[in-house]
């Protein structure tokens, strides 16, 4: 919270910054700026211009549970800071597979000395799900160190060094080539549970998984079931269906699975109140909210 309105205040020196929830006059109050606000919380908020998400993720603010105002737009998170955060993770996990280090950690453990053959940049093709803003900036990183890049998205996309894929058929298209197949989808009703044992089939034999979008895209019965079988080689996981992760969760000691705590990107408060502080300049001059949520597509 302090480091929040610290920014907030830096960013916008001429408002006023409430911290909830001593907000005072709720008539008052322009804009909310929150990622998964307490049931019925912002219901006193009448006067709204925009609630403003502190993360690109907005599945929490769209559950029923939280009662967010319907009648009042969402902006997502479209923040350099975090694309460039998540690139960077996705890359990080990507070099790790392609150069063996997964393979290498395995065989210190039983301290063998022993030099795997190595496979061809050109032949370890990304395959991105979700070309958004993190998905883009994550596939544009990936094509400039030189992987073959696959993207793939609900509607059409044309960007410099990935080839494109769209919609079902695409996919199944896409999936047989993926060496490494990275998720950066949103989490809604048509991608939930999606990473299952119909998609996972479909990817060759010993590819690798990287998952970054939310934990309620991955079956996880299903996942645990292609790593046995070998269709997935390893697995880099940033977020689950519960989190905190239980203590007493598979995932934890699965010696084909490399967990982090969801911080594959973190948002950066200075950063995302310069773009917090732009929008509500746009919302006061009654423009379009870059980033406004389309709540039938639910991202
Ligand atoms: P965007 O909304 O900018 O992009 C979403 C992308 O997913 C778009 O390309 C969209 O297609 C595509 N998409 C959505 N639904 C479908 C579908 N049914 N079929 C195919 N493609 C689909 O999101 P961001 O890039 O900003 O963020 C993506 C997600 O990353 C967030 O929702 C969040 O869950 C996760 N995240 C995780 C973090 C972490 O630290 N682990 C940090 C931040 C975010 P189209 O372009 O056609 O609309
Ligand atoms: C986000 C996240 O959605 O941190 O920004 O997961």
């Amino acid at each position: 919270m302090d480091a929040w309105l610290a920014a907030l205040r830096e960013a916008m020196p001429e408002e006023e910054i409430r911290a909830w929830p001593d907000s005072g006059d709720p008539e008052e109050i322009e804009v909310v700026v929150t990622m998964a606000p307490e049931p019925g919380s912002l219901r006193r908020y009448r006067r709204l211009r925009f609630i403003a998400a502190t993360g690109a993720g907005v599945d929490a603010l769209l559950d029923p549970v939280r009662e967010v105002p319907t009648d009042v737009p969402i902006v997502k998170l479209q923040d350099p800071r975090l694309a460039e955060d998540m690139a960077l993770y996705v890359l990080a996990a990507t070099m790790r597979y392609f150069r063996q280090f997964h393979e290498y950690e395995a065989l210190q453990e039983r301290r063998t000395w022993r030099q795997l053959p190595r496979p061809q940049l050109s032949e370890f093709a990304v395959a991105v799900m979700g070309l958004g803003t993190l998905g883009r900036c994550a596939a544009g990183l990936l094509a400039k160190v030189g992987f073959p890049v696959l993207g793939w998205s609900r509607t059409a996309k044309a960007l410099p060094g990935v080839q494109c894929f769209v919609g079902p058929d695409g996919l199944d298209a896409m999936l047989p080539n993926a060496r490494t197949l990275v998720c950066l989808l949103p989490l809604t009703d048509a991608t939930e549970g999606m990473i299952n044992g119909s998609l996972l089939s479909r990817l060759p034999h010993g590819a690798f998984l990287i998952n970054a979008g939310r934990g309620g895209h991955v079956v996880e019965a299903d996942l645990l079931e292609a790593l046995e079988t070998g269709r997935l080689a390893h697995a880099t996981l940033d977020v689950f269906r519960a989190e905190p992760l239980s203590s007493e969760h598979p995932f934890w000691s699965h010696p084909r699975i490399t967990l982090t705590p969801h911080v594959a990107s973190l948002t950066e408060p200075l950063s995302a109140a310069q773009t917090i502080a732009a929008t509500l300049r746009l919302a006061r001059l009654g423009r379009p909210l870059p980033g406004e949520v389309d709540r039938e597509r639910g991202y």
